[in-house]
């Protein structure tokens, strides 16, 4: 008889490797309280709650808490209940996905739009069935593309081509060494989320015209946040009709939750009919739906907390490259400390988090490159200039206290 498999110790084998590297997961146990983030309380492990300040949240809006966002979620619950009770195909169509489906098709000047149950889902769900409608397909995917995209190209079991991050030329190359018959699809990111840096979406756009290709953007970090309406950077841009299907999500600016694809009436009917992540799973809960739509439809009209968004980050950009310290700038919203090394920024979140009660989760590999560790700041209207001063004191106290004592960070 073979011996037998000790599968908890590979469990553990696989945990302590992370532990190992220092980027092993701990969630922060938070409670934010409504109409008062960005300041929450945290659950702390000894069974005590501390105030703090969440400077590392999605919720780029604030939308989370808006008054017009919660009232439809409230109506929505009264009105219908609690979850949708079924798939998309088999009794969860309501008059709620219907609505923001419309909403969103609006938004990106699109004819239709697909709701999925996040935008991971959404990216993951479409660019594994695009093979099955083109076949042939070659997909043409940006190196520094989410984690959603690459899981949706690598499962697609089609062709596919990784291009240099933003390296249009490069892409050219690739496009021109195939077969100019094949089917083409170039999938990029308007704003890339760590480093916040944007996509040339034009020269893309030029470079898939010329090869005959399609083009898809991911516009998760800049729905809600660029364009007049909202629209993101292809809005802001103009380029948006230059896009076949643009994906967003409804869980960041938009302060809910879910995800989408806004395209063409026959794209959207034929991902609806072949994707199995659209097809066989529950839809959204019409309140999430209903509060999704009504946070498009706000931030459609209000250029207000737009605004506000781009001030504070460049406040803080500019509060904290005055101290120094190793910021990435090119120009969107996102502001990344790159501190180099996975202990470190745990420790220095842990000193954040437990002696100034300012919450920035570390960011280590797999979601940047081993190297380039850092504090993700995402600063937001209701981040006021009260609590700029507090982040940016703090920084400047650990970031010298961290350089003095190296030893101490190491361990
Ligand atoms: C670039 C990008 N695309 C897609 C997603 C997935 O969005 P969602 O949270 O709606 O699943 C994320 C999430 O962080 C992201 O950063």
């Amino acid at each position: 008889m073979n011996q037998p498999i000790d599968y908890t110790a590979k469990l553990s084998e696989a945990l302590d490797r992370l532990h190992g590297e220092g980027r092993y997961r701990t969630f922060i146990d938070i409670e934010r309280r409504r109409g008062q983030f960005p300041h929450a309380v945290w659950n702390c492990p000894d069974g005590t709650e501390k105030a703090i300040t969440v400077w590392c949240g999605n919720d780029y809006l604030g939308m989370g808490q808006h008054p017009e966002v919660l009232a439809a979620m409230h109506e929505a619950i009264d009105a219908t209940g609690a979850g949708s009770g079924g798939t998309r195909n088999i009794s969860g169509t309501t008059i709620y996905h219907k609505r923001l489906e419309a909403e969103l098709a609006d938004l990106h000047g699109k004819e239709s739009a697909l709701l999925f149950t996040s935008a991971y889902i959404a990216n993951d769900a479409t660019l594994s069935t695009l093979p099955k409608l083109f076949p042939g397909l070659i997909i043409y995917s940006d190196a520094l593309n989410h984690a959603s995209m690459i899981e949706g190209v690598r499962r697609n079991g089609g062709a596919k081509r990784i291009f240099r991050h933003n390296d249009v030329q490069h892409l050219r190359e690739l496009m021109a060494a195939d077969d100019p018959a094949a089917p083409k699809l170039v999938a990029f990111e308007s704003v890339y989320s760590m480093d916040g840096d944007f996509g040339p979406i034009e020269a893309i756009c030029d470079a898939a015209d010329e090869f005959g290709a399609l083009t898809y953007i991911d516009e998760v970090h800049a729905v809600g946040m660029y364009g007049p309406r909202g629209g993101g950077v292809t809005e802001r841009d103009n380029l948006a009709h230059r896009i076949d299907i643009i994906n967003g999500t409804l869980a960041k600016a938009y302060g809910v939750m879910g995800g989408y694809i806004a395209a063409s009436e026959r794209m959207c009917d034929a991902v609806r009919s072949y994707a199995p992540g659209f097809i066989f799973t529950t839809s959204l809960a019409p309140a999430i739906a209903a509060g999704a739509a009504a946070s498009v439809a706000f931030l459609k009209q209000d250029q207000t907390l737009r605004a506000q968004h781009q001030t504070q980050a460049k406040i803080l950009k500019l509060r904290l490259k005055g101290l120094g310290l190793p910021l990435i700038d090119h120009g969107s919203h996102i502001v990344p400390v790159i501190v180099g090394d996975p202990k470190h920024t745990k420790k220095l979140s842990d000193m954040l988090l437990e002696r100034h009660g300012i919450y920035v989760q570390p960011i280590n590999f797999p979601t940047v490159p081993r190297g380039t560790e850092r504090l993700r700041f995402t600063p937001s209207p209701v981040h006021g200039p009260g609590e700029i001063d507090q982040l940016v004191r703090a920084m400047d106290d650990l970031w010298s206290h961290c350089a003095l004592n190296r030893a101490e960070m190491s361990a």
